[in-house]
C-alpha cells in the first residue's frame, strides 16, 4: 500500500467512528430528552436556603410546581406559604397570596401571613381553660384574650422538613416538637403537617399529632387570599360561598356567647354564592363586633369527613378556590385588621381587606363551650385534620 492509500484508509476509519460516536450521543441525548418530558409532567419539589433567625436556626424554603403551573413556596419558619402562584383565564401566573419578602419581615410583625396555626387556632377566653379540674393559664396576646397559640405559636417556631414524592404528587412533611407547658400548654406534643401538591391542582394539608398528657389542639392555616393576583386591589368584589347555615355569633372581644345563630336574612349568609363587599359594612351588630367578617361558620354535614366547605371566585381573574375539610367550622376574616402599615411583596403596603382568611378549624373557645366539639387529646389518641384547597378558573 502506497503512503497516499494508507492515509485515505487512516481517515476513512476515524470518519466513520466519528459518525458512530455522534450518532450515539444524538441517541443519548433523545433518551436525556424523553426523561425531562416525563420529569417536567410531575410535581417537582426544590429547596433552598431562606435565611438564618436571630437565635441562629436555620430556615429553608421549598418550592412545589405542577404540571399545570401551580407554585407553592413554603418556608421551615412557621410552615408559611411565602408564595403561591396560579394561572388566571388567560394563563398568566401570578401570586395570589399576601406576604413579605424577607425572612426579617416575618419575624419582625406577622399577621399570620400563610402561617401555620398551633396550639390552638382562634381565641381562648382570658387565656384560661380546666381540664380533668386544673386551671391551665397562656399568655393573652389579644387584649385580655389568647390567640393562635400565644406569643410565640407554631406561626413562629423553625419546623423540621423532610421530602417525599411520587408519579402524581410532591409533599412537604413539617414536624415540631412543642414541650410541655410551651405557651401554658400542658403535655409534650407531636405535630406533623403535610402540605402536597398534585397535578389536579390540589394542595392538601394534613394536620396529626399526638400528646403524653391531656391537652387541647385546634390547628389551621392562616393564608390571606386575594385572587386577583394583584394585593392592591379589595377582595371586597371577590365572591365567596360557603356550605354553612349557622355562625357563631362573638362578643365585643370576639368570644362566642356559646350559641348557634342561623345565616337567615343576615348579612352572614354565604349559602349562595355573594360578593363579599355586598353586606360588609350592614348595619348590624355582629359586623360591628368584628370590625366586617370575623366568625366561625359551622359547616354543614358534620362528622361525614372531608367534605365541602367553601368557593371563593374572582371574576376579574376568572380563578376559583375551593376549599373542603372535616373541620366542624371555618373561620372567614375578611383582612380588618390590616390598615397600610405592613409593606406588600411588591413594594406597595395591604391595606385594609386586600386579603381574605379561609382557616378551617374547630370553634373558637371550644375548651370553655361545653357545647362545641371537643378540642381535647387524651395521650394513645390521634389528632387527625385534613383540609384541601383546589385551584381552577372559570372562563
Ligand atoms: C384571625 C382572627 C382575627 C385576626 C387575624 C390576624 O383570623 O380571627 O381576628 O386576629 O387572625 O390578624
Amino acid at each position: 500500500m502506497n503512503y497516499s492509500k494508507q492515509c485515505f484508509y487512516v481517515f476513512a476509519i476515524l470518519a466513520v467512528s466519528f459518525l458512530n460516536i455522534q450518532c450515539k450521543s444524538e441517541k443519548k441525548k433523545e433518551v436525556i430528552e424523553t426523561n425531562t418530558e416525563i420529569a417536567t409532567n410531575q410535581v417537582t419539589i426544590e429547596k433552598s436556603d431562606y435565611g438564618i433567625t436571630s437565635e441562629g436556626e436555620k430556615v429553608e424554603k421549598y418550592i412545589l410546581k405542577n404540571a399545570s403551573g401551580i407554585e407553592i413556596d413554603i418556608i421551615t419558619y412557621g410552615g408559611i406559604i411565602t408564595a403561591l402562584k396560579t394561572p388566571n383565564k388567560d394563563g398568566v401566573s401570578q401570586d395570589i397570596v399576601l406576604g413579605y419578602n424577607s425572612l426579617e419581615e416575618y419575624t419582625n410583625s406577622n399577621p399570620y401571613f400563610g402561617a401555620l396555626i398551633g396550639r390552638y387556632g382562634n381565641r381562648i377566653a382570658k387565656g384560661k381553660f380546666k381540664l380533668n379540674g386544673t386551671e391551665y393559664t397562656l399568655a393573652t396576646n389579644d387584649g385580655e384574650n389568647h390567640l393562635h397559640g400565644g406569643l410565640k405559636g407554631f406561626d413562629k417556631v423553625v419546623w423540621k422538613a423532610s421530602e417525599e414524592k411520587n408519579d402524581a404528587s410532591a409533599s412537604l412533611k413539617l414536624s415540631y416538637l412543642s414541650k410541655d407547658m410551651e405557651e401554658g400548654y400542658p403535655g409534650n406534643l407531636d405535630v406533623t403537617v403535610t402540605y402536597t401538591l398534585d397535578n389536579d391542582n390540589k394542595l392538601n394539608v394534613v394536620y396529626e399529632a399526638t400528646t403524653d398528657k391531656t391537652t387541647v389542639v385546634n390547628l389551621t392555616q392562616h393564608s390571606y387570599f386575594n385572587l386577583s393576583g394583584d394585593s392592591s386591589t379589595s377582595i371586597l368584589d371577590q365572591e365567596l360561598k360557603i356550605n354553612a347555615d349557622t355562625y357563631i355569633p362573638v362578643n365585643e372581644t370576639l368570644i362566642p356567647n356559646g350559641e348557634l345563630a342561623t345565616v337567615e336574612n343576615t348579612p352572614f349568609d354565604f349559602t349562595t354564592m355573594k360578593v363579599i363587599g355586598k353586606d360588609i359594612e350592614a348595619d348590624n351588630d355582629q359586623l360591628r363586633k368584628g370590625l366586617g367578617f370575623d366568625h366561625c361558620w359551622v359547616l354543614n354535614e358534620q362528622n361525614t369527613g372531608v367534605r365541602y366547605a367553601a368557593t371563593a371566585y374572582d371574576p376579574s381573574s376568572g380563578r376559583v378556590l375551593e376549599i373542603y375539610t372535616d373541620e366542624p367550622g371555618i373561620q372567614f376574616y375578611s383582612g380588618n385588621f390590616l390598615d397600610g402599615t405592613l409593606p406588600s411583596k411588591n413594594g406597595g403596603t395591604y391595606a385594609q381587606r386586600s386579603g381574605f382568611c379561609l382557616e378551617t378549624q374547630h370553634y373558637p373557645d371550644s375548651p370553655n363551650q361545653k357545647d362545641f366539639p371537643s378540642t381535647v387529646l387524651e395521650p394513645g389518641k390521634k389528632y387527625e385534620s385534613t383540609t384541601s384547597f383546589i385551584f381552577s378558573v372559570k372562563k
